[in-house]
């Protein structure tokens, strides 16, 4: 009697024990069901994270370089580097320019002669040296902060005409307009605003620039690949 006690004491608890209604297998059976759903969850998942780790570089980069070009004004103005001596091309006694726009720029005052329209060319390359005197030195004569200079001329380094790549040009018949804004009233603005472009020639200080004033008499030659590398920056709007 002892003893059947004890075997009972054992049997009942073994008898109970199903495995189809252990808690652990009903767990097991749902992932199962489900696992190719979760593979598929997770793999979309791992795929986004995985976009995500090369975009993020790339979208950084691409506003460090849009910031950067734009730090890079100094009062409004770009940078542009000298250009070699050995670019350089003497077309009137004094003036000289980018050996790119030489022939282009001849042929342009040629075309306006035929049409009865005389220009003169005021100002091509200046290096870095001399821009450096006219911005420091007029600044100084005319009593100017650095902001009001460089809404005429460009701080050193900063000058398209330091490329060869910028002209400035008048009326030959009308020279008290020579680097004045009333230069857009002569028969030679006129003739440059409708015919410039055919030369490859684009006014650069127009009257929407919040920084430099309007220079109806200061264009800058975009014919060749070395031009348009340098004015990429300039033409492109932020
Ligand atoms: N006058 C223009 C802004 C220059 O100095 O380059
Ligand atoms: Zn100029």
């Amino acid at each position: 009697m002892e003893l059947n006690k004890d075997i009972d004491q054992f049997d009942i608890p073994l008898a109970k024990r199903t495995y189809l209604n252990n808690p652990n297998s009903t767990l097991l059976k749902k992932l199962l069901i489900f696992s190719p759903f979760l593979f598929l969850m997770f793999s979309v998942a791992a795929l986004r994270f995985i976009r995500n780790v090369e975009l993020i570089p790339l979208n950084n980069n691409l506003k460090f370089e849009v910031k950067r070009n734009h730090d890079a004004r100094i009062l409004g103005h770009l940078p542009y580097k000298e250009t070699l001596k050995e670019k350089l091309v003497l077309i009137e006694p004094n003036i000289e320019v980018h050996i790119d726009m030489r022939d282009s720029l001849l042929k342009m005052r040629d075309e306006a002669k035929k049409n009865g329209i005389y220009l003169v060319f005021l100002s091509g390359y200046r290096s870095i040296n001399l821009q450096n005197d006219i911005f420091y030195s007029l600044k100084s004569i005319r009593n100017q902060e650095a902001a009001e200079r460089a809404r005429v001329s460009a701080p050193p380094g900063y000058s398209e005409h330091s490329t060869g790549f910028a002209i400035d040009i008048g009326d030959a018949t009308q020279r008290e307009t020579d680097f004045e804004t009333d230069f857009e009233n002569t028969d030679a603005f006129r003739w440059l605003i409708k015919n410039a472009a055919k030369f490859h020639f684009k006014l650069s200080f127009n009257k929407d620039n919040k920084y430099i004033d309007y220079e109806p008499w200061h264009w800058r030659y975009e014919g060749s690949i070395e031009a348009l590398k340098v004015f990429e920056s300039a033409n492109r709007k932020f």
